[in-house]
């Protein structure tokens, strides 16, 4: 289906971006993972996060809704159901990498996850090593792609060092020490996310940081009564980047969660000379947060200057980088980003899908080894852009729809269902 996205004449209002779905795939596992229940306030309404609720159900937790709440009953730490068929993650790379870490604690079953077409290429290999080093089995297809099997087994503390910055093998690895039979750590090049040690901390586990190093001890079960899920800053984003880029434009985002480690983006675009107000967190010490910040966030166009994304900073900004590509296109001089080789593999290879995508539309822009340069020529002529499957490709396409001199056909807009179904009604609201 193709969708055209007309030039805007400017932005104006204010929007409730859909809630976090980083936290709610967390919220949804943590749940099924305690004894008792969780009553979990904003879990996000989307395909994403609607595949980690049917997964949870399938290993035999209870969903029910209460409201606007929804009751996670759990299943319990080490008493998962080993299902008969396998557990279909959809496209949600995060509940594919995140889940194995508490099936690994399910000693003597196992359990295959599959999903779509783009998940079948996103490597699994990251989480397989440390869970084997723990003790569980881990099969995949060539030896690291889904289908895989997760054989569980009584897991050993391990000290293990992230080969990448990747919030994911780190949760992974936290989520399996909870099953394990003493302290794991698991240290980290660069700071990632860290929303499931708050949560764990929030849960009562003690878990601690000492710069880069995480330890979490093993335990005998897990209680938590209730979490709330602010707004999502990468969803936010989306609008946020449309009302900087969008001439004559003024927009509140409220509710966005401003966790330090999801941030980056906003504080890029601030270096960038973007107006964006809101109260951001700062960045924390080594003691770990159990609440999620949040703030609203008013954003007003202007005009931008390029700037350099370093490794350090890739982490904290992963699915906002294709926004920092198109902000490029308008910015005065070159914006580069380095040590993004992650963007490889995410929904799509990020690098080639937006460097293809923007090119198509007019931009002066490379790609490079990881990750991108462009040099800014104030504006983007407009034409057809695919999705290539790829939520944030969809939604980046729209935004540059709107600030284009042309407009865009966006190919596959219906892969924002993903993580922000309401998107374009959003948009349309503002206009
Ligand atoms: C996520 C972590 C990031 C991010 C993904 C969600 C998470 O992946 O790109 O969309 O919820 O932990 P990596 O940590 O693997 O880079």
């Amino acid at each position: 289906m193709r969708t055209r996205i007309d030039p805007a004449d400017g932005l104006r209002g204010e929007l409730r971006p859909p809630t976090d779905k980083s936290l709610a795939h967390r919220a949804a596992i943590l749940g099924a993972m305690t004894t008792g229940s969780v009553r979990v306030r904003g879990y996000l309404e989307a395909a994403d996060t609607n595949s980690t609720l049917a997964a949870v159900q399938l290993l035999g937790a209870r969903v029910e809704r209460d409201g606007d709440a929804l009751v996670i009953g759990g299943v319990g730490l080490r008493t998962a159901v080993a299902p008969d068929a396998p557990i279909d993650v959809g496209n949600a790379g995060t509940l594919m990498r995140l889940l194995p870490g508490w099936l690994a604690a399910q000693d003597g079953r196992s359990f295959t996850l599959d999903g779509d077409a783009s998940i079948r290429r996103r490597p699994v290999d990251r989480i397989a090593e440390p869970l084997r080093l723990m003790g569980a089995e881990v099969e995949a297809t060539d030896g690291r792609l889904p289908p895989f099997t997760v054989s569980g087994a009584r897991l050993r503390a391990i000290h293990y060092e992230m080969p990448v910055a990747s919030a994911q093998i780190k949760s992974c690895v936290l989520l399996a020490a909870l099953g394990a039979d003493g302290a794991t750590t698991v240290s980290e090049p660069a700071p990632s996310r860290d929303h499931t040690e708050r949560m764990l901390a929030a849960a009562g586990v003690d878990v601690r940081r000492a710069g880069r190093h995480i330890t979490a001890g093993g335990v005998e079960e897990l209680r938590l009564e209730e979490l709330v899920v602010p707004g999502d800053p990468s969803s936010a984003a989306f609008p946020l980047a449309a009302a900087l880029l969008v001439p004559g434009s003024r927009v509140v985002l409220r509710g966005v969660g401003v966790n330090w480690t999801r941030c980056g983006f906003v504080r890029i675009v601030q270096r960038m000379g973007g107006i964006v107000i809101g109260d951001l967190e700062e960045q924390p010490g080594d003691e770990i947060a159990t609440a999620e910040p949040v703030t609203d966030l008013d954003a007003t166009a202007g005009p931008l200057l390029g700037t350099v994304v370093e490794a350090d900073e890739v982490p904290l900004a992963i699915d906002e980088l294709p926004l920092v590509a198109l902000l490029g296109c308008f910015a005065e001089g070159e914006t580069v980003v380095r040590g993004a080789e992650e963007l490889r593999y995410k929904e799509s290879d990020r690098i080639a899908t937006v460097v293809d995508g923007l090119r198509g539309l007019g931009a002066t822009i490379e790609a490079t080894e990881d990750g991108f340069a462009v040099t800014g020529t104030g504006g983007l002529r407009g034409g057809r852009m695919s999705s290539h499957g790829d939520h944030r490709l969809a939604m980046l396409a729209a935004v540059a729809g709107l600030a284009s001199q042309e407009g865009v056909e966006v190919d596959g807009m219906g892969a924002a269902q993903v993580s922000y179904p309401r998107f374009l009604d959003d948009v349309a609201r503002l206009m």
